[in-house]
């Protein structure tokens, strides 16, 4: 059974108007790289090569100019279209033919994650291989996200957006499933504001007793980048990152870390990438 990525850039990034009238927000700048390179760096840090992205269908160009098939980096890139910001959790129906029976991890495309031991952590719930594992992080406004509610008998309430949160503890946008999750997508139906949710998704691998629970520390850094502060949050953390010296999101650097290209590849694309 093999580890396939999914990265979902498609939407609107309403929140980010007028910047994303004409260009998908997932290709805006986060200091100097464009978003997406983001949730890449984390599939190629777990040694993912082959990787599905789902975009709209005027972004497509942009983005196969600026990943192409993925060669370069030593991963294979394909793409699909979703028409309509149908919610999350269609990006198992889009991908169905791509995961077939192999495992997946999806990543929101405006998700960014920073921490000493992510790598570790992503490459152990890869390694577990048992149905959904899902993450959550402390966070000061939760109903703007997915909200986790550990109950006493072990079950956990999974609301998006509930306007009174019980805790305060964030789903964040990295989640891991076998290829249960394409039959359970289909069954899906939408919510009241019209998307298949994720977390709908998610509670059906709960009551299949399937799911694991890992928590970001206080230590790891997570936001969205999908409002203008949020944006320029992430922009501002990555910058003084790089001012000391650690390049965040330089997929080239991932690739030749995790041995996908060798020394020659690297300096020829180092720069570009
Ligand atoms: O960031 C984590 C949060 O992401 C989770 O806590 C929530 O449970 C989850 O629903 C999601 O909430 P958002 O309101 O932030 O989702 P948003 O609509 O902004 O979409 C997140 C990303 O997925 C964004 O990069 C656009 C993309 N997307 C979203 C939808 C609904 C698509 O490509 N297609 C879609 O249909």
């Amino acid at each position: 059974m093999k580890n396939k990525g999914i990265i979902l850039a498609g939407g609107l990034g309403k929140r980010l108007l007028p910047l994303t009238k004409s260009i998908s927000k997932h290709l805006l700048p986060v200091y100097k790289r464009p978003m997406i390179f983001y949730s890449l760096s984390y599939l190629i840090y777990m040694k993912i090569t082959e990787i599905l992205i789902i975009v709209k269908r005027s972004d497509l160009q942009q983005f196969q100019l600026l990943l192409g098939n993925g060669e370069e980096l030593g991963l294979n890139i394909q793409y699909k279209i979703q028409n309509k910001p149908n919610g999350i959790a269609e990006a198992f129906i889009i991908g169905e033919e791509f995961i077939s029976d192999d495992n997946v991890v999806l990543v929101l495309g405006d998700n960014f994650f920073y921490g000493p031991k992510l790598k570790d952590l992503f490459n152990s719930i890869l390694n577990l291989n048992k149905g959904a594992s899902i993450i959550g992080k402390r966070v000061r406004r939760p109903e703007r996200f997915g909200v986790i509610t550990k109950k006493d008998s072990g079950y956990m309430e999974i609301v998006e957006k509930p306007k009174i949160p019980k805790s305060d503890i964030a789903l964040t946008g990295i989640y891991f499933f076998n290829s249960l999750c394409v039959d359970f997508a289909k069954e899906l139906k939408p919510s009241k504001r019209g998307e298949l949710e994720i977390v709908d998704l998610i509670n059906k691998f709960q009551d299949a007793k399937k799911l694991s629970y890992f928590q970001l520390t206080e230590k790891d850094f997570w936001s969205d980048m999908g409002t203008p502060d949020s944006l320029f949050d992430v922009s501002e953390f990555v910058r003084e990152k790089e001012l000391k010296k650690l390049q965040l999101g330089c997929v080239a650097n991932a690739s030749y870390e995790m041995s996908l290209i060798n020394e020659k590849k690297f300096k020829n694309i180092k720069g570009e990438f």
